[in-house]
């Protein structure tokens, strides 16, 4: 009997239709290429059936370049929002493509474009060589002069909560390249995703530079151009809050 029902069950499942209804989307994707420099930038059109597809728009991404254009280009690492690399923007707002769930709407098409006012290597990829000499240049590291001797510098569990919601930071950009501060002065002004690392090191009782970071920072340009837009902290897609860590070095630079 048993045997029997086991058969039945096996030939119910190999009768069973294979149902794949496509659930087809749009997705209109920024293309340009150092190749063809002559050729302007372009929205292209791509295809993705969302049944066949993971869930987040990277997975879309990663779908298309796979089956449909090698030369799509983006990038990518950890599909977890730790490296920050597949920040871009996705529907008007700067993400991470892998913590970006897809639209479900079919009838919506989903645009993504690369991280804006960007100079752009090519497609999503934007240069983000000055941001980087830019966090370089707040000297993101411990400074100290003085060690205790063949001791560990110890941090009181009240001074290291001080770095919760700075230390969580991922330099994606995307805080950075939201804020109209930063896109007209980005020479100059440091940008929110920068500040809040100056700041990380600023309230970390293990460094002895308060002086010198705080002196580094006392500009018309540096920090000033802030003009508490807060797109900064409304895109963060770590849910961290750029705008305060600047509104706290202000208040910093305001006391001798
Ligand atoms: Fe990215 Fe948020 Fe860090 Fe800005 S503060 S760089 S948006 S993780
Ligand atoms: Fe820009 Fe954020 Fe200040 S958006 S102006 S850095 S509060
Ligand atoms: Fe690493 Fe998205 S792939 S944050």
């Amino acid at each position: 009997m048993l045997r029997q029902a086991i058969m039945k069950r096996g030939l119910a499942t190999a009768a069973a239709p294979a149902t794949h209804v496509p659930k087809m989307k749009t997705f209109k994707i920024y293309r340009w290429s150092p190749d063809t420099p002559e050729v302007k930038p372009k929205m292209q059109e791509f295809q993705v059936d969302l049944n066949d597809c993971g869930p987040m728009v990277l997975d879309a991404l990663i779908k298309i370049k796979d089956e449909q254009d090698g030369s799509l280009t983006f990038r990518r690492s950890c599909r977890e929002g730790i490296c920050g690399s597949c920040a871009m923007n996705i529907g008007g707002t700067n993400t991470l493509a892998c913590l970006c769930k897809i639209d479900k709407n079919e009838s919506k098409t989903t645009k993504i474009y690369p991280l804006p006012h960007m100079h752009i290597v090519k497609d999503l990829v934007p240069d983000l060589t000055q941001f980087y000499q830019q966090y370089k240049s707040i000297q993101p590291y411990l400074q100290r002069k003085t060690f205790p001797k063949g001791k560990e510098i110890y941090q009181s569990v009240e001074d290291r909560k001080k770095l919760d919601g700075l230390y969580e930071c991922i330099l994606c950009a995307c805080c950075s390249t939201s804020c109209p501060s930063y896109w007209w002065n980005a020479e100059e002004y440091l940008g929110p995703a920068v500040l809040m690392q100056a700041y990380r090191w600023m309230v970390d009782s293990r460094d002895e530079s308060f002086g010198k970071r705080k002196e580094m920072l006392q500009n018309s340009m540096s920090v000033y151009r802030c003009h508490t837009i807060l797109n900064c902290t409304r895109t963060c897609p770590k849910g961290l809050n750029p705008g305060k860590a600047i509104a706290e070095i202000k208040k910093a630079l305001a006391v001798d």
